[in-house]
């Protein structure tokens, strides 16, 4: 792919004090245009900008959209490093296919998300912050039309964020909402693929549940509200005594990168871990009977998040003693420290970037 190169005339502000969370972008954007007949073309690394959108663009109106969230790290030897590109890389043209946008081949996802970083490899907080570039690769239906049919024009980007911590009160565990009346997502429906649609749907239910004090939402089954599906925007495992479980995928899930990289590490430590369903009964036996040990999400953002509370409509149930597992904080440990190159990488999931 011929990337061609226009660096910014005014570099933006750096950030001080705490990264937060998605606030704060880099000096460039990689933007790459698709209109028929010619495909995807005009491949470019430019100023961070606003683009002109017009009002009529099929994404404003029928959400044809879809994103990837992974990050880049700086170690303590200096070097920048990608954790499991190809697997986003992947995981992006999947949910192309499912939004009917035309696809982009995953090595050019790959080296656009490459050479960015490359770019604005000086933005990537230092080792010692605990911090990450996240990087948000997206593509979206710019064609002005408003009938209900694909789009044959669209915009592919990728910016780039340092973040801190995804959640305010860093480690500690969250308390979570269990939702039994809104849905996520349906099997044949959207759930699996990395777009708008699932988190605008998350939006009511999480903020409803943020109101009665709880941090995220437990979103359950659409038929029985029986079977645990996600937390928040994270996958969930379920720690007993005698096995670590996560729902299987089933369509209505995402995929989760981190979810497959903490089910390899499970399994490497030999413990027994099962891809499964999981009822909201299982997990109050297991409290009563002493059995369930820790309960805690997954994600990109978040890496790993302890769920210390689990909100019923009768009443909270607090997950083992309401303290970080020890599972959550071994896992942290070891993803977070393959991630910034401290410890050997033995599953290949880093890729070294110049910079
Ligand atoms: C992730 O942690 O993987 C996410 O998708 C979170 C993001 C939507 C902010």
């Amino acid at each position: 792919m011929n990337i061609e190169v226009r660096p910014t005339t005014t570099p933006r502000p750096r950030p001080t004090g705490a990264l937060g969370f998605g606030i704060h972008f880099t000096d460039h954007v990689f933007r790459m245009d698709y209109a028929e007949p010619s495909g995807w073309q005009h491949a470019r690394i430019e100023a961070y900008s606003g683009a002109t959108l017009d009002p009529a663009a099929s994404v404003l109106h029928y959400a044809q959209v879809v994103f990837e969230g992974l990050k880049a790290f700086r170690g303590p030897d200096g070097g920048l490093r990608l954790f499991r590109v190809d697997r986003h890389a992947r995981r992006f043209a999947k949910s192309c296919e499912k939004l009917c946008i035309p696809a982009i081949p995953e090595s050019d996802v790959i080296e656009a998300i490459a050479r960015v970083v490359e770019h604005d490899a000086s933005w990537v907080p230092d080792a010692s912050s605990g911090g990450a570039l996240y990087v948000r690769p997206f593509v979206y239906a710019t064609e002005a039309f408003l009938g209900v049919r694909p789009a044959k024009e669209f915009t592919f980007c990728v910016i780039l964020s340092p973040v801190g911590a995804y959640y305010e009160r860093g480690f500690a565990p969250v308390k979570i909402w269990v939702e039994r009346e809104a849905v996520r997502a349906v099997k044949g429906g959207v759930g699996d693929a990395k777009t708008a649609a699932n988190y605008a749907a998350s939006l009511h239910a999480a903020f409803a549940a943020k109101k009665r004090g709880y941090d995220q939402v437990l979103w359950t089954d659409a038929i029985t509200h029986e079977k645990i599906e996600e937390v928040g925007t994270m996958n969930l495992f379920v720690a007993f005594e005698d096995e670590v479980v996560t729902p299987s995928l089933d369509g209505t899930i995402l995929d989760g990168v981190t979810r497959n990289s903490v089910l390899t590490l499970l399994r490497a430590r030999g413990l027994n871990v099962v891809e499964r369903s999981i009822t909201l009964d299982e997990v109050k036996q297991g409290q009563k009977s002493g059995k369930l040990r820790e309960i805690f999400g997954t994600g990109t953002a978040a890496v790993i998040s302890p769920v210390g509370t689990l909100g019923f409509d009768d009443g909270d149930l607090t997950i083992g003693d309401g303290q970080p597992g020890k599972l959550a904080l071994s896992l942290f440990d070891e993803l977070t420290k393959i991630q910034r190159g401290e410890a050997p990488d033995p599953h290949g999931w880093v890729r070294r970037l110049e910079g």
